[in-house]
C-alpha cells in the first residue's frame, strides 16, 4: 500500500521570543498553554480548514442549488449556509476557543504582574522626550464599543494609572494566532516591507517617518532600525501601548522613534510633514468613515515625493471566489472584527484616487514576513526556504506626485 502522509512544520517555541527589558515572566504552565494554542492554530489552519472546502463543495453549495434552483450571489448567503454545516461549525469554535484560551492565558499572566511591569515601564520612560501622551485624545467610538479580537479591555484600557499590562499580554500572545511566523520580536512585517522599499528604491532616503497605529511598535522598530538616519514618529490612541513600546524599544537600543498619542484621522501635524506614512495591520480595525478620513489625513500629512504603504490581508475582488471570501470573512462575526469585512471590500485604488493620489501611482504588492535568518536591509536574493513558517501580506500604496 501506497500511504501518504502529510508533515506540517511545528511551529518554533514560544520560549524563543526575545525576552527584552519589559516582557513578562511566564510560568512553566503558561508557556505550555502557549506552545499548545501555537500548535492548535497550526493544525486547525493546515489541517482542519482546508477540509470547510469539501463540505462547501459536496454538501453546502449542492443543497442551496436545489432548495434555491441558482448558486450563491454573496458571501453572506454562503455564511449563512456554511454555519449550519457541522464540519464549519467544530472548526469556527475551536478557532474562536484558540483565541479566547490566548487571551485567558495572556491576561492571567500580565495582570499578576501588573504593578512590577508597570514600575519598569516607568523606569525606561522618565524623563524621555520621545514618549508624549496627550489625555485630551480620545479613544474612537469603534474602538471602544467591543474588545477587538477577544482581547479583554482592548488596546486602551488601563486597569490602574501606568498600567501596560494590555501591552504585554498582546507582546506574549500575538505568536499563538500567528503560530510563530512574524519571528523572535514579531516584527516579521515591518522587516519585510523595509527590505521592499530599500530593494525596489534604494534612492528613497525618508527623513521623516509616521507609523499610524503603531500599536506596541513590533513593525515600527525595523524601520527605524532600517533607516537609522530618519526621524521615526510612531502614533496610536492606546495608552499602555505606547508606555510599554516606548520601553520595548529604549531596551532594545533603538531611539530614532517617539511615541505619541494621536488620533490618525486628526493628528494636527503640518501639511507635507512625512516622507513616508505606513500603516501595518490597522486600517482593518477602523470603520469605513475612519479609513476614508485618514486616507485624506495621510495625503495631507505627506511630501511631494513622499510614499505611503498598507500592510493587510488581501482585498476581497469579483475574481476571489465567495467561498474564499466567506472563510477570510471569518473574522468579522466571530473574532470582534467588526470592520474587517468593511475594509477589504474597499478597492483601496478609489480610496486613494479619492484621497488625492495621482490614480496612476497606485501600485499593490505581496510581501513575506522575513524570518529571523535573514538580513533584512539586504534585498531578498532568492527565496529562503523556511518550512512555511512566515506570513504572507497585501500591500497596498501611493507615491504623492
Ligand atoms: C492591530 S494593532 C496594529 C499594531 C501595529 N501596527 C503592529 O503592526 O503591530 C492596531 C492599533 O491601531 C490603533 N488604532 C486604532 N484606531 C486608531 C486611530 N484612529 N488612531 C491611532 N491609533 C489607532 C489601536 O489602538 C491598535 O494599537
Amino acid at each position: 500500500m501506497n500511504a501518504k502522509t502529510t508533515t506540517l512544520p511545528v511551529p518554533p517555541v514560544w520560549s524563543n521570543i526575545t525576552q527584552h527589558e519589559v516582557f513578562p515572566i511566564a510560568t512553566h504552565d503558561e508557556i505550555a498553554r502557549y506552545n499548545f494554542l501555537a500548535n492548535l492554530n497550526k493544525h486547525l489552519s493546515g489541517v482542519i480548514a482546508p477540509g470547510n472546502r469539501l463540505a462547501y463543495e459536496k454538501r453546502v453549495k449542492p443543497r442551496f442549488q436545489a432548495e434555491h434552483g441558482r448558486d450563491f450571489q454573496n458571501r453572506d448567503e454562503v455564511r449563512a449556509e456554511m454555519k449550519h454545516d457541522p464540519y464549519y461549525q467544530t472548526w469556527s469554535a475551536l478557532r474562536r476557543t484558540t483565541m479566547e484560551m490566548r487571551q485567558q492565558n495572556g491576561r492571567t499572566m500580565t495582570i499578576r504582574q501588573a504593578p512590577e511591569l508597570a514600575e519598569k515601564v516607568q523606569k525606561l520612560n522618565a524623563g524621555k522626550a520621545t514618549l508624549v501622551l496627550n489625555p485630551d485624545v480620545k479613544v474612537p467610538h469603534y474602538l471602544t464599543i467591543m474588545d477587538n479580537h477577544c482581547m479583554p479591555g482592548s488596546y486602551h484600557t488601563e486597569l490602574f494609572e501606568g498600567d501596560v499590562s494590555a501591552a504585554a499580554n498582546y507582546d506574549t500572545g500575538l505568536f499563538v494566532t500567528t503560530a510563530g511566523g512574524l519571528g523572535k520580536l514579531t516584527d516579521g512585517g515591518g522587516k519585510a516591507i523595509s527590505q521592499w522599499l530599500l530593494s525596489h528604491h534604494p534612492d528613497f532616503k525618508p527623513r521623516r517617518i509616521l507609523d499610524i497605529g503603531c500599536g506596541l511598535g513590533h513593525n515600527t522598530l525595523p524601520i527605524a532600525q532600517a533607516y537609522p538616519d530618519a526621524e521615526v514618529v510612531a502614533i496610536d490612541v492606546g495608552v499602555p501601548m505606547l508606555r510599554y513600546g516606548h520601553a520595548r524599544a529604549q531596551a532594545l537600543g533603538i531611539k530614532n522613534v517617539t511615541f505619541m498619542q494621536l488620533d490618525a484621522a486628526n493628528t494636527g501635524f503640518a501639511d507635507a510633514s512625512f516622507d513616508w506614512i505606513q500603516t501595518t495591520m490597522f486600517l482593518h480595525e477602523t470603520s469605513f468613515k475612519a479609513i476614508h478620513r485618514i486616507m485624506r489625513e495621510i495625503y495631507r500629512m505627506l511630501t511631494d515625493g513622499g510614499i505611503t504603504m498598507h500592510i493587510e490581508q488581501p482585498q476581497y475582488t469579483p475574481e476571489m471566489d465567495l467561498f474564499e471570501q466567506t472563510i477570510r470573512d471569518w473574522d468579522a462575526f466571530y473574532n470582534n472584527e467588526p470592520f474587517w469585512g468593511v475594509m477589504h471590500d474597499i478597492d483601496p485604488a478609489t480610496l486613494m484616487a479619492e484621497s488625492g493620489f495621482n490614480k496612476e501611482t497606485f501600485f499593490q504588492i505581496g510581501v513575506r514576513a522575513v524570518n529571523d535568518l535573514e538580513d533584512f536591509t539586504k534585498p531578498r536574493p532568492t527565496e529562503v526556504e523556511d518550512y512555511g513558517r512566515s506570513a504572507v501580506w497585501n500591500v497596498f500604496g501611493a507615491w504623492k506626485k
